[in-house]
């Protein structure tokens, strides 16, 4: 019922503390199956002195935007390009409808299809559903990696596009990027990559010595990616990131806001009044951290991971579902649902998806926190 009478602000924070006080939080350590991680303190202090600006008015915040410019050009830069075309948004689902959505806009087919992995993230069923672009799974290879012969396979000429996945969300596996690369070039398809979890991974990884697949605009049949600053990014939410290779892409889905306090603009993104504050923060992650210091995140969450998957191993019945590329270990068990929900009854937050557990080494994630994880799941597997 909406309240007659306000009330005092402390009685209403007591009111809602309790109310979310069976929140799990991340410095608890309790949080193992997410992709969000606590945000850096100096993220939370951008967000707090900023949460005023709005991007989806950029004439009254003109500095805003052009830092969520510069944004932009420096996450092309990581990602290979020098100049590329996009915005900081709500996270990948939104990322990844634009990047339908400017595929649909530029092939103009009557019944446009779109190839995508099995392994692909539940937001292009969202995509489809608002876009009118039919889905078509392609099936993976052993290794848990789309069968290319098969995405080959699959293109028509209603094909407006293809998906690579680099970072599954169950999986973390890395697609192989350079032949579907190959394959958009022979064919004339755009390629989109999803690395909503894996563009803040991989090319600290790579640099770090990881055998990982080129997955970025370095190849030229990749025409957008999809970057998520607040997985890996430790930006808080929201703060996605969508960028294309050609302004073309960005216009095909721009709309005139002719209202605005600012001015008329044109406007790419599903939300029309957005966070500016969140695109400050990433901004300023980017400046403060530098390449060294995500390298140095990505070396933490990489060695975690690997160590966390040997001791898996060593306990009888359980088994990797298979090795882990980047940061996240999926594992079996027999009666797998009943260990789950004696897990969480324990209070980790956890899931079982598909068939197994996934533990995302984020950067809040202590080998501290895996070692309880451990002796909890020893206890309930039977
Ligand atoms: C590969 C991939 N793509 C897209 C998304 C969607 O991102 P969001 O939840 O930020 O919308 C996720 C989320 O986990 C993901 O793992």
């Amino acid at each position: 019922m909406f309240p007659e009478k306000g009330v005092d602000e402390n009685e209403v924070l007591a009111e809602l503390e309790k109310k979310i006080e069976k929140d799990l939080t991340f410095d608890s350590g309790k949080i193992l199956g997410s992709m969000c991680t606590y945000p850096h303190p100096l993220a939370r202090r951008i967000i707090r002195e900023y949460i005023d600006r709005n991007l989806g008015d950029p004439g009254l915040h003109v500095g805003s935007r052009k830092v969520e410019e510069e944004t932009v050009e420096m996450l092309s830069s990581l990602l290979g390009l020098e100049k590329g075309y996009g915005h900081i948004v709500s996270g990948g689902t939104e990322a990844n409808i634009l990047a339908v959505r400017a595929f649909r806009n530029t092939a103009r087919v009557e019944k446009p299809e779109l190839i995508l992995p099995e392994s692909a993230h539940f937001s292009f069923l969202k995509a489809s559903d608002l876009l009118g672009v039919k889905l078509v799974w392609a099936g993976l290879k052993e290794d848990y990696s789309v069968d290319v012969d098969d995405v080959e396979d699959k293109i028509t000429d209603n094909t407006i596009g293809i998906v690579g996945i680099a970072g599954t969300t169950g999986l973390g596996v890395v697609d192989d990027i350079p032949a579907l690369s190959d394959l958009a070039v022979d064919y004339g398809i755009p390629l989109h990559v999803d690395a909503a979890f894996g563009g803040f991974v991989i090319p600290f990884a790579k640099a770090l010595g990881y055998d990982l697949p080129d997955f970025d605009f370095r190849l030229k049949g990749v025409q957008s990616i999809t970057i998520d600053p607040h997985k890996m990014g430790m930006v808080p939410i929201p703060a996605g990131g969508i960028i294309f290779r050609e302004k073309k892409f960005l216009e095909s889905i721009s709309i005139p806001a002719p209202y605005l306090a600012g001015g008329k603009v044109w406007q790419a993104t599903i939300t029309g009044t957005r966070p500016g504050a969140n695109a400050l923060a990433v901004w300023a992650m980017i400046k403060h951290l530098g390449f060294e210091g995500y390298k140095r995140v990505v070396k933490e969450a990489m060695e975690l991971s690997r160590w966390f998957a040997g001791e898996l191993k060593r306990i009888p019945g359980v088994y990797l579902i298979r090795e882990p590329v980047l940061n996240i270990v999926s594992f079996g068990t027999e009666n797998l649902e009943t260990a789950e929900e004696e897990l969480k009854r324990r209070g980790w937050g956890i899931s079982a998806h598909r068939g197994y557990i996934r533990i995302v080494m984020m950067p809040h994630v202590r080998r501290e926190h895996l070692e309880a994880f451990l002796g909890d799941l020893m206890e309930v597997i039977p």
